[in-house]
């Protein structure tokens, strides 16, 4: 593409926080890239309306239209390969996909989940971590593969369960995190330090370990 900036298509389902972070570091000048297109499974839905008032266009793809999963990734990958991304990022977006659609941005392609992964696979992930009794939950950044959930991780970020902590008010943490780490990944990625070769993720040419990297505040300021 013409313009050097890492082309990103966004997918989301819903209210669009992660997306709004992400637009905003960009505006703000700290990731050199630019988010071509919004595409929502469910219409109507906040994050839209963030594209918009971006100047982002946004195209919805009501899952409920296609007869089966295979139809409904493939007009997924007609449009978002219609933007000619480099980064395909998953924020929010709540729907199961295929191989097909995995392998075909295998290494491009990233997910943020609201749990420490491999723990809480799936949803109602910080109601599952207060009745597991833990005492730390987060947020989890890594590659997606077909494994749902459960591609190379390359961050997590932790916050503490309180005593009285209530679903809402986890997920309201969790989520401060999400938007911290969700742009520095982008950022890393969109420099060229991050990538996923031979199902590792690689961090300036050096391996992360199994769970990723582990966010402190003092990583965020190092990178901004
Ligand atoms: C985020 O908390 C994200 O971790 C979660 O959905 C929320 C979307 O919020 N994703 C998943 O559960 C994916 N399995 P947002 O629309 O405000 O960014």
């Amino acid at each position: 593409m013409s313009d050097f900036k890492t082309r990103i298509v966004v997918l989301i389902s819903g209210s669009g926080t992660n997306l709004q972070a992400l637009i905003d570091t960009i505006e703000r000048g700290d990731i050199d890239a630019k988010i071509c297109a919004v595409v929502s499974n469910v219409d109507n839905v906040a994050g839209i309306e963030r594209a918009a008032n971006h100047g982002i266009p946004a195209f919805v793809v009501n899952h409920k239209s296609f007869p089966n999963r295979e139809s409904f990734d493939e007009r997924m990958i007609e449009i978002i390969d219609s933007q000619g991304p480099d980064l395909v990022v998953l924020a929010g977006f709540m729907r199961i996909l295929t191989p097909v659609f995995t392998d075909h941005y295998a290494g491009r392609i990233l997910n943020i989940h609201p749990s420490l992964l491999p723990k809480y696979q799936g949803l109602n992930t910080h109601q599952r971590a207060i009745d597991a009794g833990d005492n730390e939950h987060g947020a989890t950044i890594h590659f997606v593969t077909a494994d749902l959930d459960g591609g190379p991780i390359i961050i997590q970020s932790k916050v503490s369960i309180e005593e009285n902590e209530t679903a809402a008010s986890l997920a309201k943490k969790v989520q401060k995190q999400e938007h911290l780490i969700y742009p520095l990944v982008v950022k890393w990625f969109s420099d060229g330090r991050l990538q996923l070769i031979d199902d590792c993720c690689q961090l300036d040419g050096e391996a992360l370990q199994k769970n990723g990297i582990q966010f402190d505040q003092s990583i965020h300021k190092l990178n901004y």
